[in-house]
């Protein structure tokens, strides 16, 4: 089988990870080999001393973009979290990505107002007291996504529709053979 990475972008607290997290499991039900590369998790290992000006956000995703491409080229299936805000630098990690296998960009839509309404972390409101400089969404950029292969409007959609999309998304691919 092919291998191939879903690489969710979107704002911090948008639920990249939250609707990764229910993709993983499927996909590990379904006999893949999973592999999940999320920014929080990253940047204590691989990435770890980075910080988040453009240079260094540049940096973590060029990183994560070769990893995945490692892992996609033995035919494992990546899920990769990561607000990675600027489009070039995205278009890199595809570009590396598919030269080993198949790229979903999946793009966590939810809007600044909602997630800094659920806050989870704390760090909006961090942000908007000036603790966090550079924070994406306040004070630092999002490029969104011109023609990412989902879109997933989490204000419409529970975290378990959202992940049933990317599955759906993934069958209709043929990424994932036969329907178990
Ligand atoms: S990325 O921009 O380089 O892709 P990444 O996804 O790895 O970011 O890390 C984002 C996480 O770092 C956020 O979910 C949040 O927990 C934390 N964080 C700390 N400072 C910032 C900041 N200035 N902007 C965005 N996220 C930040």
């Amino acid at each position: 089988m092919i291998g191939f990475t879903l690489w969710f972008t979107g704002l911090s607290g948008s639920g990249k990870t939250t609707i990764a997290d229910l993709v993983a499991p499927e996909l590990e039900r379904r006999g893949l080999l999973v592999e999940k590369l999320d920014g929080d998790v990253v940047r204590t290992h691989l990435s770890h001393g980075l910080g988040f000006s453009k240079e260094d956000r540049d940096a973590n995703v060029e990183r994560i973009g070769w990893v995945a491409s490692r892992l996609t080229r033995h035919g494992a299936a990546v899920i990769v979290s990561a607000i990675s805000p600027y489009a070039e630098a995205r278009r890199k990690a595809r570009a590396l990505v598919e030269a080993e296998g198949v790229f979903l960009e999946i793009h966590v839509a939810t809007p600044v107002e909602e997630c800094e309404r659920r806050d989870v972390k704390g760090l909006y409101a961090k942000a908007r007291a000036g603790e966090i400089p550079e924070f994406t969404g306040v004070s630092d950029p999002y490029e969104e996504p011109a023609s990412p292969e989902l879109r997933l409007d989490t204000t419409q959609l529970a975290p378990a529709e959202s992940a049933q999309l990317v599955i759906a998304k993934l069958e209709e691919i043929g990424c994932l053979g036969v329907p178990a």
